[in-house]
Protein backbone atom coordinates (compact mmCIF):
# COMPACT_ATOMS: atom_id res chain seq x y z
CA UNK A 1 0.00 0.00 0.00
CA UNK A 2 2.88 2.25 1.28
CA UNK A 3 4.61 1.31 -2.04
CA UNK A 4 1.71 1.78 -4.54
CA UNK A 5 1.04 5.77 -2.84
CA UNK A 6 5.12 6.58 -3.60
CA UNK A 7 4.64 5.60 -7.12
CA UNK A 8 1.26 7.87 -7.34
CA UNK A 9 3.52 11.00 -5.87
CA UNK A 10 6.32 10.06 -8.12
CA UNK A 11 3.76 10.25 -11.27
CA UNK A 12 2.57 13.33 -9.86
CA UNK A 13 5.76 14.87 -9.87
CA UNK A 14 6.88 13.59 -13.09
CA UNK A 15 3.59 15.14 -15.14
CA UNK A 16 4.22 18.26 -13.03
CA UNK A 17 7.41 18.44 -14.10
CA UNK A 18 6.26 17.86 -17.80
CA UNK A 19 3.86 20.33 -17.97
CA UNK A 20 6.46 23.29 -16.79
CA UNK A 21 8.61 22.08 -19.54
CA UNK A 22 6.08 21.92 -22.31
CA UNK A 23 4.98 25.59 -20.94
CA UNK A 24 8.38 26.38 -21.43
CA UNK A 25 9.07 25.24 -25.13
CA UNK A 26 5.64 26.61 -26.00
CA UNK A 27 6.55 30.06 -24.71
CA UNK A 28 9.81 30.33 -26.58
CA UNK A 29 7.96 28.43 -30.06
CA UNK A 30 5.26 31.63 -29.75
CA UNK A 31 7.89 34.23 -29.17
CA UNK A 32 10.82 32.36 -31.15
CA UNK A 33 13.25 33.83 -28.70
CA UNK A 34 15.96 31.83 -26.93
CA UNK A 35 18.17 33.69 -24.43
CA UNK A 36 21.97 33.63 -25.50
CA UNK A 37 24.72 34.72 -22.92
CA UNK A 38 26.81 37.38 -24.24
CA UNK A 39 30.17 36.76 -25.93
CA UNK A 40 32.51 39.37 -24.33
CA UNK A 41 35.00 40.07 -27.36
CA UNK A 42 38.89 39.31 -27.56
CA UNK A 43 39.83 42.85 -29.45
CA UNK A 44 42.80 44.21 -27.72
CA UNK A 45 44.80 46.74 -28.61
CA UNK A 46 48.79 46.80 -29.52
CA UNK A 47 51.08 49.13 -30.31
CA UNK A 48 51.34 50.69 -33.51
CA UNK A 49 53.28 48.78 -35.90
CA UNK A 50 54.01 49.84 -40.03
CA UNK A 51 53.12 46.86 -41.80
CA UNK A 52 53.86 48.67 -45.29
CA UNK A 53 51.85 51.35 -47.90
CA UNK A 54 49.40 51.19 -50.17
CA UNK A 55 51.66 51.61 -53.20
CA UNK A 56 53.21 48.25 -51.96
CA UNK A 57 49.99 45.97 -52.39
CA UNK A 58 48.54 44.32 -55.13
CA UNK A 59 44.82 43.20 -55.57
CA UNK A 60 44.77 39.16 -54.19
CA UNK A 61 48.35 38.93 -53.49
CA UNK A 62 49.32 38.45 -50.01
CA UNK A 63 52.22 40.39 -47.99
CA UNK A 64 53.72 38.15 -45.27
CA UNK A 65 53.89 40.18 -42.10
CA UNK A 66 55.08 39.75 -38.28
CA UNK A 67 52.18 41.30 -35.56
CA UNK A 68 52.67 42.66 -32.54
CA UNK A 69 56.18 40.90 -32.50
CA UNK A 70 58.50 38.27 -34.23
CA UNK A 71 56.72 35.64 -33.17
CA UNK A 72 53.87 35.84 -34.71
CA UNK A 73 53.34 35.85 -38.03
CA UNK A 74 50.60 37.44 -40.22
CA UNK A 75 49.28 38.35 -44.01
CA UNK A 76 48.55 41.47 -45.22
CA UNK A 77 45.60 41.65 -48.00
CA UNK A 78 44.54 44.19 -51.03
CA UNK A 79 41.35 42.12 -51.72
CA UNK A 80 40.21 44.64 -54.22
CA UNK A 81 36.19 45.56 -52.71
CA UNK A 82 34.94 46.98 -49.52
CA UNK A 83 35.35 43.66 -46.72
CA UNK A 84 34.77 42.92 -43.35
CA UNK A 85 37.31 45.07 -41.02
CA UNK A 86 38.39 46.13 -44.75
CA UNK A 87 40.51 49.90 -44.25
CA UNK A 88 42.07 52.10 -46.43
CA UNK A 89 40.16 54.53 -49.23
CA UNK A 90 38.70 51.12 -50.44
CA UNK A 91 37.77 49.70 -47.29
CA UNK A 92 39.74 46.38 -48.51
CA UNK A 93 43.14 46.17 -46.80
CA UNK A 94 42.85 43.54 -43.96
CA UNK A 95 45.60 41.97 -42.14
CA UNK A 96 45.38 38.12 -40.29
CA UNK A 97 47.67 35.94 -38.02
CA UNK A 98 48.14 33.04 -40.28
CA UNK A 99 48.92 30.73 -36.91
CA UNK A 100 45.81 28.37 -37.26
CA UNK A 101 43.70 29.04 -33.49
CA UNK A 102 43.28 25.09 -33.36
CA UNK A 103 46.92 23.99 -33.05
CA UNK A 104 49.08 26.92 -34.23
CA UNK A 105 49.74 25.31 -37.90
CA UNK A 106 51.21 27.92 -40.32
CA UNK A 107 48.36 28.85 -43.13
CA UNK A 108 48.80 29.64 -46.44
CA UNK A 109 46.36 32.18 -48.73
CA UNK A 110 44.28 30.31 -51.38
CA UNK A 111 43.75 33.58 -53.87
CA UNK A 112 41.01 31.29 -55.37
CA UNK A 113 38.29 31.10 -52.98
CA UNK A 114 40.17 34.20 -50.90
CA UNK A 115 40.36 31.88 -47.66
CA UNK A 116 43.53 31.24 -45.04
CA UNK A 117 44.09 27.46 -44.89
CA UNK A 118 45.55 24.87 -42.75
CA UNK A 119 47.43 22.01 -43.38
CA UNK A 120 46.87 20.56 -40.38
CA UNK A 121 43.49 19.58 -40.04
CA UNK A 122 42.38 21.52 -43.19
CA UNK A 123 40.31 24.18 -41.28
CA UNK A 124 39.71 27.46 -43.23
CA UNK A 125 38.79 31.24 -42.47
CA UNK A 126 36.92 33.35 -44.90
CA UNK A 127 39.39 36.55 -45.54
CA UNK A 128 36.38 38.40 -47.16
CA UNK A 129 34.40 37.86 -43.73
CA UNK A 130 36.78 38.87 -41.11
CA UNK A 131 38.62 34.98 -40.42
CA UNK A 132 35.43 33.77 -40.23
CA UNK A 133 36.04 29.72 -40.13
CA UNK A 134 34.31 28.37 -42.55
CA UNK A 135 35.25 25.01 -41.86
CA UNK A 136 37.65 22.36 -39.77
CA UNK A 137 38.77 21.75 -36.29
CA UNK A 138 39.43 25.39 -34.94
CA UNK A 139 36.90 26.55 -32.00
CA UNK A 140 37.50 30.35 -33.02
CA UNK A 141 37.87 32.91 -35.64
CA UNK A 142 40.76 33.92 -37.38
CA UNK A 143 42.46 36.92 -35.58
CA UNK A 144 41.91 39.97 -37.66
CA UNK A 145 44.51 42.93 -36.87
CA UNK A 146 42.93 46.33 -36.13
CA UNK A 147 44.31 48.51 -39.37
CA UNK A 148 44.73 52.11 -39.89
CA UNK A 149 46.31 54.04 -42.55
CA UNK A 150 47.81 57.67 -42.90
CA UNK A 151 47.44 60.48 -45.24
CA UNK A 152 50.91 59.13 -46.99
CA UNK A 153 49.08 55.48 -47.67
CA UNK A 154 51.19 53.85 -44.83
CA UNK A 155 49.76 50.93 -43.40
CA UNK A 156 49.76 50.31 -39.52
CA UNK A 157 48.38 47.50 -37.11
CA UNK A 158 47.07 48.55 -33.89
CA UNK A 159 44.96 46.05 -32.39
CA UNK A 160 44.13 41.90 -33.06
CA UNK A 161 40.17 40.44 -32.71
CA UNK A 162 40.93 37.48 -31.25
CA UNK A 163 43.69 35.80 -28.79
CA UNK A 164 46.67 34.73 -31.11
CA UNK A 165 47.44 31.05 -30.93
CA UNK A 166 49.85 30.12 -28.38
CA UNK A 167 49.41 33.59 -26.18
CA UNK A 168 47.69 32.77 -22.84
CA UNK A 169 46.12 36.45 -23.28
CA UNK A 170 46.57 39.19 -25.90
CA UNK A 171 49.35 40.96 -23.82
CA UNK A 172 52.24 41.69 -24.61
FE1 LIG B 1 44.74 23.99 -38.03
FE2 LIG B 1 44.28 21.84 -36.60
S1 LIG B 1 46.04 23.08 -36.58
S2 LIG B 1 42.99 22.75 -38.07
Amino acid sequence: MRCKKMVNVGRRQFLRGSAVAGVGAAATMMTGVQAHAATPGAQVDYPSTKLGNISDLTVNEPVDIEFPDADSPGVLLKMGEAVEGGAGPDSDIVAFSVLCPHKGWYMSYNSEDRTLNCPGHYSRFDAEAGGQQVWGHATQNLPQFTLRIDDKGDIYAEGASDLIFGRPSNVL
